[in-house]
């Protein structure tokens, strides 16, 4: 099922105007781990896009359409290529390989079990070229973060209507379930002159920091870089972020035995 939020690009693009304080960081590892780059989970383009116009090839891959149209048309009106692709980041067969595959901006959270995860790693290990990187960033879930407090709302966000119908308060409530580590939000988007909220739901499964490095080294993947920021700061336990480079392990082969 497609969140809320990511069923109108639109909309999702007011949410959160001013989030372009990873791009740098990104563009980096553009230039350090090469061309072409595939995007998991692009949505509309606010990654893949500033990545095409510093001359990178860039594929992106999202499954709610609605983003992706989002993405096109803002990647039209630049005059830039970018493909994209409507897919799931847990099973898509591009048949080629990259030198970077990046899951930027949490999107990692949208994986909500185990399988969910290692099929999506299992996708990653099939894209990556020999000694390619695989790069994420994902917040470090902090206890304050998962505090129930069911039936209290705060605020989300707030952006004028794309339609004109004046401005928008999103608030929103969440409960944490501790055994599937999965938070489930509530939005609510209060249109003005409407009595109603609409209400939606966004499911977010948490990563802690161990289980993440875990999950990687098990699924055969080496962690290559741990940092705590954008600016490489390694990651330690006042770190908010967990921004991941890894590889695929070398297997080397056992000794034959007579
Ligand atoms: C937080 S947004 C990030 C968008 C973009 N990477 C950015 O930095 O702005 C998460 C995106 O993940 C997409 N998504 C969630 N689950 C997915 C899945 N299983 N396969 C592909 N895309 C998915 C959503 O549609 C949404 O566009």
């Amino acid at each position: 099922m497609i969140d809320h939020i990511y069923r109108d690009g639109q909309h999702y693009d007011r949410l959160f105007p001013d989030a372009v304080q990873d791009l740098a960081f990104w563009i980096s590892q553009a230039i350090k781990y090469g061309d072409p780059v595939l995007e998991l989970a692009c949505g509309t383009g606010r990654v893949s896009i500033p990545l095409a116009k510093e001359g990178f090839a860039v594929t992106g891959i999202d499954n709610s359409e609605a983003m992706l149209a989002e993405a096109r048309k803002k990647s039209d009106a630049e005059g830039l290529t970018v493909e994209w692709v409507a897919a799931d980041i847990r099973d898509f067969d591009l048949q080629r390989t990259f030198p970077l595959i990046i899951l930027p901006a949490n999107a990692l959270c949208h994986l909500l079990s185990l399988n969910d995860f290692e099929a999506c790693l299992a996708c990653v290990r099939n894209h990556l070229v020999r000694d390619g990187r695989f790069v994420i960033d994902v917040f470090v879930p902090k206890m304050e973060l998962l505090i129930n407090r069911p039936g209290e709302r705060s605020p989300f966000s707030e952006y004028d209507d794309p339609d004109g119908r004046g401005r928008i308060a999103v608030t929103e409530s969440y409960v944490y379930e501790p055994d599937t580590q999965i938070k489930r939000i509530k939005t609510f988007h209060a249109f003005p002159g409407r009595d109603q909220d609409v209400e939606g739901e966004l499911n977010m499964r948490m990563y802690f920091p161990q289980e993440l490095d875990a999950l990687l080294k098990y699924n055969g993947f080496a962690i290559d870089g741990k940092f705590g920021d954008y600016d490489e700061t390694p990651f330690d336990s006042q770190s908010e972020k967990q921004i991941i480079v890894c590889s695929v392990m070398e297997v080397v082969d056992a000794p034959e035995t007579h």
